[in-house]
C-alpha cells in the first residue's frame, strides 16, 4: 500500500484540469503537479533547438542534453526549469500545445518522464493532472477522476482564458487546435488518454468551476478520511 495520497485526473485539452487540480491541492494541502508542463518542457526545448516534434532520430539523439527541474513557488505554482531556465511562461502558446501533444507520442520521452513523475508522488500526497496519470503513471492512485467537456465548451473556455492574458486568437482556430490534439491524444499507441475502469467520470460541460470543485471533494470524501 502506497503511504502517500494520490488524485490522478485524467482528461482532454481545456476540460479545466490545472485549475480544478491547482485550487484542490491547495485546499487539501497537497502537492500539485502538472504533467502537461512537463512534456511541454519537452517539447520547447526541442523547439529551440529547431528539432521537429516527428524527428525521432533528433529527439533520440539529444534528449540526454535535456535537464528538467520542477519548483514551487509559495502559492503553490509549478515552475518549470528547462536547463536552469525558468520556461514557466514560454511554454503556455498554442505552438507548444501542439508540440507537446505531438512529442509525447514517443516511448523515449514518455519512459524519461515516467519516474519523475512518480518519485514526486512517492513523497508527498499529489493532485497530478495529465492524460496517463490513472492509466499509466500511479495506477493505484487513491482516487482517479476523468474530468471532460465538450470540445465547443472547453474551446470557449481556452479562448476566453488566452485572450484575457491578451493573446489574440480566435474561437475556430483554437476549436480546431483542441479537436486535433483530442485525436492525438487518444490515438497514439503509448499511453493515450482514456478513461479507466476504476475512474469516475466528470463532464463539466454545464457546471462553473466552484460546482466541479465541489463534486471532486465529494468524490474524493469518499476515498480519502482526513
Ligand atoms: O495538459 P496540457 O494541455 O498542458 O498537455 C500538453 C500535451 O502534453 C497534451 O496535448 C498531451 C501531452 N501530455 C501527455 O501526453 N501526458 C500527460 N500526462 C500530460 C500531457
Amino acid at each position: 500500500m502506497p503511504k502517500t495520497v494520490s488524485i490522478a485526473i485524467d482528461g482532454p485539452a481545456g476540460a479545466g484540469k490545472s485549475t480544478i487540480a491547482r485550487r484542490l491541492a491547495k485546499e487539501l494541502g497537497y502537492v500539485y503537479v502538472d504533467t502537461g508542463a512537463i512534456y511541454r518542457t519537452v517539447a520547447y526545448f526541442f523547439d529551440t533547438w529547431g528539432i521537429s516534434p516527428k524527428d525521432i532520430d533528433g529527439i533520440t539523439r539529444y534528449i540526454d542534453e535535456l535537464n528538467i527541474d520542477i519548483w514551487y513557488d509559495e502559492d503553490g505554482l509549478q515552475h518549470m526549469y528547462m536547463n536552469n531556465i525558468d520556461v514557466t511562461d514560454d511554454i503556455r502558446t498554442p505552438e507548444i500545445s501542439q508540440k507537446a501533444s505531438l512529442i509525447s507520442a514517443h516511448a523515449i520521452v514518455r519512459d524519461m518522464l515516467l519516474d519523475m513523475q512518480r518519485e514526486v508522488a512517492e513523497q508527498f500526497n499529489v493532485v497530478m493532472d495529465g492524460r496517463d496519470i490513472g492509466t499509466v503513471v500511479l495506477p493505484n492512485a487513491t482516487v482517479k477522476i476523468f474530468l471532460t467537456a465538450s470540445a465547443e465548451v472547453r474551446a470557449r473556455r481556452r479562448t476566453n482564458e488566452l485572450l484575457a492574458k491578451g493573446k489574440k486568437v480566435s474561437y475556430e482556430q483554437v476549436l480546431k487546435d483542441i479537436q486535433q490534439r483530442d485525436y492525438q491524444d487518444t490515438h497514439r499507441e503509448v499511453a493515450p488518454l482514456k478513461m479507466c475502469r476504476d475512474s469516475v467520470k466528470l463532464d463539466t460541460s454545464d457546471m462553473d468551476i466552484e460546482q466541479v470543485l465541489q463534486e471532486m471533494k465529494n468524490i474524493i470524501a469518499r476515498k480519502v478520511t482526513p
